[in-house]
C-alpha cells in the first residue's frame, strides 16, 4: 500500500487556501518541536462565521495537506463547530495519515484552535 492516499497527496501537491490574511481577525501560530515544523492559520471572521481562512505551513508532506484539508472543512462553518475539528476528523478526510504522522495533524487543529481563541481574546479586549 501506498505510503499516503490520493487525497493526501492532491492536497500536498495542490494546497488549498494557502496565503496570509492582511486583516485576519484571528491568527494562530503553533508549531511542534521535535520536528520543528510550524503552521499559521489566518481567519477572517464575519458575525461569528468563518467567511475566510488561509494557512501558512513551514512542514511535511502530511502538515501541509492536513493544514489545505483544515481549511476546507472550516471555510464557512460556524465558530463554535470549526473549534471542535479534531485532528482525527482531519485524518480521515484525507483518508487517514500512516500512524507516525498523526502529529501532522495535530498542528492543523492547534493552529485552528489557537486562531479562534486570538480572535476571542481580541474580542474581550475591545470591550474592556
Ligand atoms: Fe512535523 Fe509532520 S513531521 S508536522
Amino acid at each position: 500500500m501506498a505510503l499516503y492516499s490520493d487525497k493526501v497527496m492532491d492536497h500536498f501537491l495542490n494546497p488549498r487556501n494557502v496565503g496570509i490574511i492582511e486583516d485576519a481577525d484571528g491568527v494562530g501560530e503553533v508549531g511542534n518541536a521535535k520536528c520543528g515544523d510550524i503552521m499559521k492559520m489566518y481567519l477572517k471572521i464575519e458575525d461569528d462565521i468563518i467567511k475566510d481562512v488561509k494557512f501558512e505551513t513551514f512542514g511535511c508532506a502530511s502538515a501541509i495537506a492536513s493544514s489545505s484539508m483544515a481549511t476546507e472543512m472550516i471555510k464557512g462553518q460556524p465558530l463554535e463547530q470549526a473549534a471542535q475539528l479534531t485532528n482525527k476528523a482531519v485524518a480521515e478526510a484525507l483518508d487517514g495519515l500512516p500512524g507516525y504522522k498523526m502529529h501532522c495533524s495535530v498542528l492543523a487543529q492547534e493552529a485552528i484552535h489557537e486562531a479562534i481563541k486570538n480572535y476571542e481574546e481580541k474580542g474581550e479586549n475591545k470591550n474592556e
